[in-house]
């Protein structure tokens, strides 16, 4: 294990109960599978499920992929967490935008030097689903779910491969 100080990734959605949470999971999976020094959470731009576990069935579709959502609680994004964050993920362009407000609230905060965090689409770099949002899956049925699984999936894989060509995140 290397004393290095971890790379720090947050996932951002609305409600922080379904793509979220189903996005730090999964980002985690892959990049501890490829021993990457990487720390990953998530959180919401909104407050409205604070300490609720995932969504039942976004931990449902989850678990059949052998990805377990059962101990994460929501949180809302806060102002500390662009000083502590390197990378903040958004899930789609409503969320960016949000993130991107709260982070000029936070430039007005605190000097310039220490914001940290870098604001990106989680499919930034997702050739398969190039910059596109990841669907909100609340209001709508099964195959939103798996969507949500299989882009997260594949927008992992894009980041741990960019994780890979940074030496900092390299154990
Ligand atoms: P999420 O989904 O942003 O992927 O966690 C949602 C969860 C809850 C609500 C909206 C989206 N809601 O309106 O309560």
């Amino acid at each position: 294990m290397s004393s290095k100080m971890p790379y720090k990734v947050l996932c951002v959605c609305l409600g922080n109960i379904c793509r979220s949470p189903t996005a730090e999971v999964v980002l985690r999976h892959y990049c501890d599978e490829n021993r990457l020094n990487v720390l990953v959470d998530s959180a919401g731009t909104s407050n409205y499920h604070p300490n609720k576990a995932p969504d039942e069935r976004s931990q449902k579709h989850a678990l059949k992929r052998g990805f377990d959502l059962s101990r994460l609680r929501a949180r809302q994004l806060t102002i500390n967490d662009f000083l502590e964050f390197d990378l903040i993920l958004a899930m789609d362009h409503q969320n960016f935008d949000d993130i991107q407000q709260l982070m000029k609230k936070a430039m007005h905060q605190y000097e310039p030097h220490c914001i940290k965090a870098k604001i990106a689409l989680m499919s930034e770099h997702d050739t398969q689903y190039p910059q596109q949002a990841l669907p909100d899956p609340y209001y709508g049925e099964a195959d939103g779910f798996e969507r949500v699984l299989d882009q997260c999936e594949s927008s992992s894989l894009a980041w741990v491969n960019v994780f890979q060509q940074q030496s900092n995140t390299n154990y």
